[in-house]
């Protein structure tokens, strides 16, 4: 027995929903675009893949937001300024990637608040992610509208004018090797998945993250202290209070015992106590 749903009887978050946990694992592109005020902006689709190889045709699609029925920064970038990168997201990006999925303000640049650092493209102005190891450059090739409703979609085809690939993850017949591609992709609900290793789960912020830029940069230069780690740091909203009792206990302690206290209280998602190290951590004159 199958269940049949005819799309026209259902509503669109249904739809939605139907759409996303069945049309999965679906690849993630890290989009980079710039406005015709030169912010640039990052964010990641996951209706995304490539149409054909020659020419090389990549295609993803920014829907009108579900809510409000606006359009999102990455359409309203590419249709003024015709350009952008995409970037593949591996699995140490996996807090960036939900980080920079928050609907920051239209200025405000995603690679800022993810702490992902930008590197020059060589064909079009928007840069692509450096820690990504495999991006593409792209010219806009076509926009198809798929509807002036909220979540219509907006299938954007871009044409490859460049590749950057990492020499470690490509052979010598150019052909990336999986495992060290290490992408991820996206499934219904909060599910992700490893290429090389499977399913697991990745709560998005329910708020406005904080961003990296509120991080101490000691903390961001930690060697212990993983990206996703400080991904999760930076997605309260804000600041949170000193816990006094946490303070007293670690107060003297070496900078790299408290990394390590930090990255514990991360782990347990004990988001007050992990802050309250970073203090110390900021205070401490090493
Ligand atoms: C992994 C992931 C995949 C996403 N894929 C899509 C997508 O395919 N289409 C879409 O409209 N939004 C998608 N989103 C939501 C957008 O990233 C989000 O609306 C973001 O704020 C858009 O940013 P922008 O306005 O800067 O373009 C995705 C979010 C995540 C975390």
């Amino acid at each position: 027995m199958k269940k049949q749903f005819n799309p026209s009887n259902y509503d669109i978050r249904t739809n939605y929903h139907l759409m996303i946990s069945g049309i999965s694992p679906r690849p993630i592109a890290f989009v980079s675009s710039i406005s015709l005020e030169k912010d640039v902006n990052l964010a990641p689709y996951s209706f995304f893949n490539g149409f054909g190889a020659n020419p090389p045709i990549v295609g993803f699609s920014p829907a009108l937001s579900g809510r409000t029925g606006k359009p999102k920064d990455t359409l309203l970038n590419i249709q003024d300024t015709k350009e952008f990168t995409i970037s593949i997201a591996n699995s140490k990006m996996v807090g960036q990637v939900s980080l920079s999925s928050c609907e920051y303000k239209r200025n405000v640049d995603e690679f800022t608040k993810t702490g992902l650092t930008k590197e020059n493209s060589t064909f079009v102005k928007p840069p692509f992610v450096k820690e990504s190891p495999f991006s593409m450059e792209c010219k806009l090739y076509d926009i198809i509208h798929l509807g002036n409703k909220p979540a219509s979609g907006n299938l954007i085809l871009g044409e490859i004018v460049n590749f950057h690939i990492s020499n470690d993850i490509i052979d010598e017949k150019n052909i990336v090797d999986p495992h060290k591609l290490d992408a991820i992709s996206r499934l219904g609900g909060s599910w992700y998945s490893k290429s090389k290793n499977g399913l697991f789960e990745y709560k998005k912020p329910r708020h406005i993250g904080l961003g990296f830029d509120s991080i101490p940069e000691k903390i961001l230069k930690s060697k212990i202290i993983t990206a996703n780690e400080l991904s999760i740091l930076s997605s309260v909203e804000s600041k949170p209070d000193i816990v006094a009792n946490v303070y007293n206990k670690y107060n003297g302690e070496k900078m790299s015992n408290l990394e390590i206290v930090c990255k514990k209280f991360i782990e347990k998602d004990e988001l007050d106590s992990a802050w309250t190290i970073i203090s110390l951590i900021n205070e401490s004159s090493e």
